[in-house]
């Protein structure tokens, strides 16, 4: 693997390497009092966000940090793009420190992928050689999230093959519903959007996965379902009458919540907007996987870092 751009590039067998790759870091790292594995010793990390993140960018650097990996974070605020500097001028700057992984979160859906192409070149021209990973491009994709998830589901349903897992609400500005999309399909998983027509992308009955507008028709036959934020940032005109309107057509209420099969999970990348897309008592109810998927995020972004700077594991 030499840059994370997309989850269509994971095959199963190379998901679930990944996955299983995270669940080892996570035993490795399990009752040590110092958690730091030697692996990346001497590696330079570098996250570049252009957009705002808690989970992402932090549990990044942890990643990183507890493989031994400097790890150095750059935003956009406080750096030389905020003097006009390009996002080629700026990355290869990065790359020119000695950066052998740019982690980058961006506005555009592509910048990832503009960035690895302009990595794989200077590698041509200079022999250096930096990793791109893609942590949010613009609507496009997420892989990592998609990763943390499948790795929730494994965890909690043993299994994501032969599962129906929903996915409610913003599909349409949600990088997360299209990486977990593609991605749990590619590990056997059945999927149904469950979302407003005003919700949903042009071209999305060509995704490997069913389309509904009905939520409590779907819950009782769901294996999990996670609910997606209303991207209000990425949104430019009205797609539904209200907030209260929305909350009442697709949030995830208890009384919804019990609609759920008893082994039913609920997942949530995170931000939540409480109250919105799910209910308090919802988010901190047992059903609810929220922070298994936080706790998960890092030993799966470990596992990436570890994948592409430590070559692949015997
Ligand atoms: C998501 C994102 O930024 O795409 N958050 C995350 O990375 N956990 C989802 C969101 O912002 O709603």
């Amino acid at each position: 693997m030499k840059h994370l751009l997309t989850v269509t590039d994971l095959d199963a067998a190379t998901a679930t390497a990944l996955l299983d790759t995270s669940d080892r870091l996570r035993q490795a790292l399990l009752g040590r009092e110092v958690r730091k594995l030697p692996t990346l010793r001497g590696r330079t990390v570098i996250t570049m966000f252009y957009e705002d993140s808690t989970r992402t960018r932090v549990s990044f650097e942890i990643a990183g940090k507890w493989m031994s990996a400097d790890t150095v974070n750059v935003s956009a605020k406080g750096s030389s793009v905020s003097k006009g500097e390009s996002l080629r001028d700026t990355s290869l700057t990065l790359s020119a420190m000695g950066a052998d992984c740019v982690i980058v979160r961006h506005p555009a859906s592509g910048a990832a992928h503009r960035l690895a192409a302009w990595a794989d070149k200077d590698r041509e021209s200079t022999g250096t050689h930096t990793s791109i990973v893609n942590a949010g491009d613009g609507t496009h994709e997420h892989p990592t999230q998609a990763l943390l998830d499948a790795a929730t589901l494994r965890d909690r349903l043993g299994s994501v093959a032969g599962r129906r897992i929903g996915i409610v609400g913003d599909v349409l500005h949600s990088r997360v519903a299209r990486s977990n999309v593609f991605l749990l399909a590619t590990l056997g998983a059945e999927v149904v959007l469950i979302a407003p027509p005003t919700l949903l992308p042009v071209g999305v009955a060509e995704w490997p996965c069913r389309v509904s507008h009905e939520i409590d028709a779907e819950l009782p036959g769901l294996d999990a379902v996670m609910m997606l934020r209303v991207q209000a940032e990425r949104m430019t005109g009205g797609f539904f009458p209200s907030s209260r309107e929305y909350a009442v057509a697709y949030g995830l209420s208890d009384a919804r919540a019990a609609m759920l099969p008893e082994h039913g999970v609920v997942l949530h990348p995170g931000p939540m907007v409480r109250g919105m897309e799910i209910a308090p008592s919802v988010a901190d109810s047992a059903r609810a996987a929220i922070l298994a998927q936080v706790r998960n995020g890092v030993h799966v972004r470990m596992a990436v870092l570890y994948h592409l700077l430590a070559g692949a594991p015997e």
